[in-house]
């Protein structure tokens, strides 16, 4: 499984995301993630399908749509339309998961599903066959720029033997309070695909944040991998 950098363009500058962008993917970037916000399901309010339309116009990596939204099936269809190559739903909102999931891949693109932190893995039990990727919340969503939580180690672990149990080699994400001092330990942990704001917007120069952030990651699964080897 390689890994996967998803800069979160939430931290970005929104009067030049095209150029925010421009240098992620220049520091390796492999995917956009855009956060949409309803501020009801979260306490903070985003972006739609036309900029979702206009990012994937300038964008050459794939879009990694994370839908913070109540009802997201009525909006799935516009954000498909408009570039989202990978869709994510919570499935805090969602009491038909299973149909949310299919909807998403009926559309061609690659359906995901969201927990907070307080959910745990065990919800995903009968869909575990169904994801094309795991997202795991590892700040409580709505905002960039939180702490990451320390217990999100384990339930990455938790997750990777659930998919595993199922048949599926799924990645997992991870998103929220992701920087350099950590990218290693959720690597480590089964996290495939890094979410990282702050850590990439937040600081002067996205591109070499995004390559130094990469690097680690690919150490760190590199490690991983060693690890499942054994000693030699
Ligand atoms: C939080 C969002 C995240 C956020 C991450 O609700 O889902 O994607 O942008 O930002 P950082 O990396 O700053 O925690
Ligand atoms: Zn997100």
């Amino acid at each position: 499984m390689s890994v996967r950098i998803a800069p979160s363009i939430l931290a970005a500058d929104f009067a030049a995301l095209g150029a925010c962008i421009a240098a992620a993917e220049r520091g390796g970037a492999d995917l956009v993630h855009v956060d949409v916000m309803d501020g009801h399901f979260v306490p903070n309010l985003t972006v739609g399908p036309p900029v979702v339309r206009s990012i994937h116009r300038v964008t050459r990596v794939p879009l990694d749509v994370h839908l913070m939204i109540e009802d997201p099936d009525r909006y799935i269809p516009a954000f498909v339309d408009a570039g989202a190559g990978l869709v994510s739903v919570h499935v805090e909102v969602l009491p038909h998961l299973h149909r949310t999931l299919s909807l998403i891949k009926s559309l061609g693109a690659q359906a995901g599903a969201v927990l907070n932190p307080s959910t745990p893995v065990g919800c995903l039990e009968e869909v575990a066959a169904d994801v094309d990727f795991v997202l795991l919340m590892t700040v409580n969503p709505g905002f960039g720029g939180q702490t990451f939580i320390p217990r999100s180690a384990s339930k990455i672990r938790a997750m990777r033997a659930l998919l595993d149990e199922a048949g599926n080699a799924a990645p997992i994400e991870v998103d929220g309070g992701i920087d350099e001092r950590n990218i290693a330990q959720v690597v480590e942990a089964g996290a495939d695909w890094i979410v990282a704001g702050s850590s990439i917007f937040g600081t002067d120069d996205a591109e070499a944040a995004t390559r130094r952030l990469k690097a680690l990651a690919v150490a760190a699964a590199q490690a991983r991998l060693a690890g499942h080897r054994g000693p030699r």
